[in-house]
């Protein structure tokens, strides 16, 4: 069993922890344990009945409450509040007294009501026992004949043990530098992390992971959680003047209200969270294992070598140049060509034809069949670039449709790159999108799309709508859901890429519809080292596009460049009509070794052995489920002599067994490996690719 019934209250176990809340004698929902599996359930604490504190304090100001509403004499950054058709801000939530709660062997739903509105507020709770992670989402039903604006409801309020302090981890940066990893103290108070504009953004992910001060990469407690949503999102760390600390996770509420009409329901996206005693590293594990298993729409995919064309020819694609990178890319071994942008209707440089997505009569005269029986004939799949939330003014979409852009009447229309943003969510806008690249994909044969989203929002208006307008932020997304899903039935053979100028739409919500993310449009192999670690912390590698490029070539060698590319889905992306005969044989040499390797990369357990972040000597290791493989990358940027670089210590063997390693004599058992170490020499700039067998 994984949920089951306590006394007052229910545990939710999984393989390694438990989870447990139920209603004090206030009848309030309450926490009351999560953290290591107990061996007993009377081993997990009973709900706290905090009194107040002084008159400044409720009651419930001092209770953990699993989902705290705004009201009553209680300041807690709480996870809901609306306002009643009368005007009435406050609400007072308890176990609805017809209809309680239900669970499955994964599944407890808790039903609260307000005590005087029918308002129903359903509280779900899925385990995924396997992957010691808890899924959260809620359900307002209004049952009035009034209608109630919403004005936040967050997924889950997520409790940490009282009374300790933590650091919160997250990751932070911008357009060509995301994911950034910073840990910081949290002291009293509330630390926010969000995102307003539109997309889950460059800047911030949702993703936190807290600890004691304690955990590194192999051990320590953590707790760690996601939010699965592609639009505005909010995480709040909030540390209470009792040394009470929460993390509120949900919709943003900036700009936000849902008008909930008579009779209707909203849902949340969901979020996961997890604990363990492995460390920032088994934290990770758990999400990448979950992420290839359970969200991507295709769980045992092997993620194929690609070319991209995008910096090689920028705007300038035709077919006899596409052709003859094509060309060179399939010698090299490559098995998907992707043609990126530039192939449609009037564009030529970025200021025109986003809207009119059939291909461009002066650069394919017939159409891109040609090209793409071409690519097929050199024996690769072939791939193309879409931004279908977007469109330039100077396209024959926005000439017919000027009234499709997101915009307020009496504003102007800000442009970002020469481009406004279609509104995806009203429904002509989705139809049509939809019908135009089902088309699209219909008349080709086209295997892979990159979709991409080249700017954030500016003027979220929506005149002609009727009703509350600040519900635009979660229509947006839930119209990109629908195009997306509805696209993908239709065309199950397609693979998707979610990019938005790079890692701007990196999160579990997208990955349901995603196979794989563009992590970022920085391309240059040292820099790429930092954020391919910080997208690490939460997806999987099997997600993790990454591109050899030219960029620093007279700096970095190729295999370097190769070697960062491959600790993810490999691809290439240089101008290979400038690469030598020799730069070519060596990709073909590479491209052929990240074949052999590529299922431990891909679905292996991945350990981080030092962070290119904190050091200019770091090392990642992948290891095959079974133990029998694993595959390890070391990396030197600059370091100035006089210097010795400390052993690499593995990680994931199997202790007992033996293990040899490429271009190494001895053979040692996994314990040795992993507590002796192994020493790893490198020049400035030079890296190493080592396998690991057991014998
Ligand atoms: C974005 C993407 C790039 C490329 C360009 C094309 O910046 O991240 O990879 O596709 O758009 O305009």
């Amino acid at each position: 069993m994984t949920i089951r019934a306590i006394p007052q209250g229910w545990v939710l176990e999984t393989r390694t922890t438990g989870y447990a809340l139920g209603v004090n004698d206030a009848g309030r929902l309450s926490h009351r344990y999560w953290g290591v599996r107990l061996p007993y359930l009377e081993d997990y604490p009973l709900a706290a009945n905090p009194a107040g504190w002084a008159s400044f304090n409720g009651p419930t100001h001092l209770t953990p409450e699993e989902y705290p509403a705004y009201g009553g004499i209680s300041y807690i950054d709480p996870c809901l509040k609306v306002t009643f058709a009368d005007g009435v801000r406050d609400l007072v939530l308890q176990i609805d007294p017809a209809q309680q709660a239900s669970f499955s062997q994964t599944e407890l739903t808790i039903h609260l009501c307000d005590t005087y509105y029918p308002l129903l507020v359903t509280l779900h709770y899925r385990v995924h026992a396997e992957y010691d992670l808890i899924e959260r989402w809620v359900t307002l039903h209004n049952l009035s004949e009034q209608n109630i604006t919403v004005e936040r409801v967050l997924s889950a309020q997520w409790h940490l043990p009282g009374h300790e302090k933590y650091h919160l981890t997250h990751v932070n940066g911008r357009w060509l530098d995301e994911f950034h990893l910073l840990r910081e103290p949290l002291v009293q108070g509330i630390k926010v992390l969000e995102s307003r504009r539109l997309t889950t953004s460059h800047h911030h992910n949702p993703w936190f992971t807290l600890d004691r001060n304690t955990a590194d990469e192999q051990r320590g407690e953590v707790w760690f959680g996601v939010l699965a949503w592609s639009g505005n999102w909010r995480i709040s760390a909030e540390v209470t003047e009792f040394a009470s600390t929460r993390v509120n996770i949900g919709l943003n509420d900036w700009d936000f209200a849902w008008n909930l009409a008579a009779k209707q329901s909203f849902t949340t996206p969901s979020s996961y969270a997890g604990y363990t005693d492995e460390g920032f590293g088994g934290a990770s594990r758990r999400l990448h294992d979950f992420v290839r298993t359970t969200v991507v729409p295709n769980p045992h995919l092997t993620h194929k070598v690609l070319y991209n064309s995008w910096e090689a020819t920028l705007f300038d694609v035709n077919e006899h140049a596409q052709l003859e990178l094509a060309r060179l890319a399939a010698e090299m071994g490559v098995e998907l060509f992707v043609m990126d942008d530039g192939w449609f209707h009037g564009r030529t440089l970025d200021n025109a034809g986003l809207g009119d997505w059939w291909p461009d009569k002066q650069k394919f005269p017939q159409g891109l069949t040609p090209l793409i029986q071409g690519v097929n004939a050199l024996g690769m799949d072939f791939g193309l670039w879409l931004e279908p939330e977007m469109v330039n003014p100077d396209s024959d979409l926005y000439r017919a449709h000027p009234d499709w852009v997101l915009h307020f009447p009496t504003r102007a229309r800000t442009e970002g790159r020469n481009q406004l943003i279609l509104n995806i969510a009203r429904p002509d806008v989705q139809d049509y999108l939809i019908s135009l690249i089902d088309r699209l994909l219909s008349e080709h044969t086209i295997t892979f799309i990159k979709w991409d989203m080249n700017r954030n929002v500016s003027e979220p208006g929506w005149p002609e709508a009727e009703g509350e307008p600040r519900e635009i932020w979660v229509r947006y997304v839930q119209g990109l859901y629908h195009i997306w899903h509805t696209l993908r039935t239709r065309h199950p053979g397609v693979i998707w890429q979610s990019c938005s100028g790079g890692g701007g739409r990196a999160d579990f919500g997208i990955l349901r519809e995603a196979d794989q993310i563009w992590v970022s449009d920085n391309t240059e192999a040292t820099a790429r080292l930092a954020i391919q670690e910080g997208f690490s912390h939460i997806f999987p590698p099997s997600t993790m596009e990454a591109w050899v490029t030219d960029a620093s070539e007279h700096l970095i060698s190729l295999e370097f460049r190769f070697h960062v590319s491959m600790c993810g889905v490999l691809g290439i992306g240089g101008h290979l009509l400038r690469w030598s005969e020799r730069e070519r044989a060596e990709a073909k040499r590479l491209i052929a070794q990240y074949k052999e390797i590529r299922s431990t990369i891909q679905s292996g357990d991945l350990y981080r052995l030092r962070s290119p972040q904190h050091h200019p000597f770091s090392a990642i290791q992948y290891v095959s489920k079974d133990r029998s493989e694993a595959v390890l990358f070391a990396f030197r940027t600059y370091i100035p002599d006089p210097v010795e670089l400390p052993p690499l210590y593995l990680c994931g063997l199997d202790p007992d067994a033996r293990y040899r390693i490429d271009g190494v004599d001895d053979v040692r058992s996994g314990q040795a490996w992993m507590h002796a170490g192994l020493r790893v020499g490198l020049n400035n700039f030079q890296s190493s690719l080592l396998r690991v067998w057991r014998v």
